[in-house]
């Protein structure tokens, strides 16, 4: 699907070629909408003023075959204010409303609207036209090919444009991957897809099998994949946007497969949804895909150790003490709680980058989606800039996160009578004492977890991958970027300024 941003009068768009067009009508339109004497816009006028479209965002009015304007459908939509998260919710209207028609060419006027909202307006057009298909004999891949964004000054949205596109498309590979069944996704065929974004400008990428995680000691990793005849993979991702010397992000993702919960079995209902256990691996993909599109001065690692959680003759039992790449022994109390294991090994390899920063991205506990649903990922920082700079990009990329605790207190249940630590505390806070089982293993480095259990997929009616938290990370590292140009400004003047970048 290509995405082009023009600047257009609405009478312009509205003699494009295309079969459908998308007009965001926010509450201020009716004023300052170019063209008094242009028939489309006094359409448009006439049917909010005859209150023939509600005005709650998201409303819409279809029209067919309007005179003078090219495109055989119409779908007028209430913007309000017309902020990023009205602009999402109205576009995923609109998108809904035409949906059923032979979409191919879309035009999409979105007029004054802010940086912003073309950006969410772009991110909606992709998510709302994905449709999944690898695994389906007869399904019809997406229809829409095309799609003409409008606005009146193109020069002033261009970088939130481009941003969104690069979202959207790390979102999509997030998804597609996450939504991959388990035999259609394994750590093999996960690190294949690594070394696919491996030949995009600026980027490297280097996958371990079985034999060099026994070699670097990565004895809790490699405790959960010894159940699953599908060999594992510890894949090492790597962008270099800035100078060799500029310490990286590092971003680490959990990539199990499929989790059965080993010996330690899930129950059957629902077990299918396991195979969105990797949709931490997925995000750091996608946002790696997105990384590529957009090239900012920035270095980021990304780590994804990926392996199934089988129960087996040979799987870890309870019990079972593992050495863990730091030295550290663990007793593995539970062994559906494998999210933990793979990830601790990760974050001591990580320390070899002297990270800015190291995030691990993880669906990581049930707990996590008690406590926070499918709204809010949950946070864990050991920095309050960091937490803060994390919270602040889901903010502004409309993919939120919450802060959680790290207090202590909370390790105490993670006490083992046979190990340094167990894998698992007792049934209250299981995402907390989660969080302080992998703070174990961060050392000094500013870290965060985002457990993204209850966002990264949805069940149900709508069941699917989400993408999330590729629009969070990559707004992060964006604003990371610029934190960094900040601080390697020459002069002194730079205290108290701000990025010049708008969003
Ligand atoms: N992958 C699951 C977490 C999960 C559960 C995500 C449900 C989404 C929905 C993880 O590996 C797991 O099984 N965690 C256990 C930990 C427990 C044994 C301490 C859990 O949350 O039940
Ligand atoms: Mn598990
Ligand atoms: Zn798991």
């Amino acid at each position: 699907m290509d995405f082009e941003l023009k600047t257009l009068t609405l009478h312009q768009a509205a003699g494009l070629a295309a079969d459908a067009l998308i007009l965001l009508w926010s509450d201020r339109a009716g004023q300052t909408s170019a063209g008094p004497g242009d028939p489309l816009t006094l359409w448009a006028r006439g049917a909010v003023a005859d209150k023939d479209i509600e005005s709650a965002v998201g409303s819409c009015l279809l029209a067919h075959r309007l005179p003078g304007v090219q495109p055989r459908r119409l779908a007028l939509v209430r913007t309000g204010e017309g902020s990023g998260a009205s602009i999402r919710k109205a576009v995923t209207a609109a998108m809904k409303a035409l949906a059923g028609d032979a979409v191919k060419r879309l035009v999409l006027v979105a007029g004054d609207a802010e940086a912003a909202a073309v950006s969410a307006a772009v991110q909606a057009v992709a998510e709302t036209s994905y449709r999944y298909v690898a695994t389906k004999s007869q399904a019809k891949p997406r229809v829409l090919q095309k799609v003409v964004v409008g606005v009146a000054d193109a020069a002033a949205v261009r970088q939130a444009f481009d941003q969104g596109v690069a979202v959207a498309h790390g979102v999509e590979l997030a998804r597609e991957w996450a939504n991959r069944p388990g035999n259609h996704a394994t750590p093999t065929m996960l690190a294949q897809a690594a070394r696919q974004l491996g030949k995009l400008p600026g980027m490297s990428v280097e996958v371990l099998g079985p034999k060099e995680v026994a070699k670097l000691g990565m004895g809790a990793f490699m405790a959960v994949a010894q159940g699953s005849s599908e060999p594992l993979r510890f894949i090492v991702l790597k962008y270099q946007g800035a100078a060799k010397s500029s310490a990286p992000v590092v971003l680490v993702g959990k990539g199990i497969t499929f989790d059965t919960g080993g010996i330690s079995l899930k129950p059957a209902p629902e077990m299918d949804e396991m195979k969105f256990d990797m949709g931490g691996a997925a995000s750091v993909l996608g946002t790696f895909a997105a990384l590529a599109k957009l090239r900012p001065a920035l270095n980021v690692v990304g780590l994804i150790p990926t392996c199934e959680n089988m129960p087996d003759g040979r799987a870890v039992k309870p019990g079972d003490v593992v050495t863990s790449m730091s030295g550290q022994t663990i007793e593995v109390l539970n062994t559906d709680a494998e999210g933990r294991l793979i990830l601790c090994d990760a974050l001591t390899y990580a320390q070899r980058f002297k990270p800015r920063a190291l995030i691990d991205v993880a669906t990581l506990t049930g707990a996590c989606v008690i406590a926070l649903g499918g709204v809010r990922a949950g946070l864990f920082a050991n920095r309050d800039d960091l937490a803060q700079h994390l919270f602040e990009a889901g903010e502004a990329a409309l993919d939120p996160c919450w802060r959680m605790p790290l207090d202590d207190e909370y390790a105490e249940g993670l006490k083992s009578h046979f190990a340094d630590m167990g894998n698992v505390a007792g049934r209250q806070a299981g995402a907390v004492t989660a969080a302080k089982f992998l703070e174990k293993f961060v050392g000094d480095h500013a870290w965060a977890h985002l457990d993204i259990a209850g966002v990264a997929w949805k069940g149900g009616a709508s069941k699917g991958a989400t993408g999330r938290p590729v629009p969070l990370l990559l707004r992060y590292l964006l604003d990371e970027a610029d934190r960094l140009a900040l601080q390697l400004r020459p002069t002194p003047k730079a205290v108290g300024a701000k990025p010049v970048r708008k969003r």
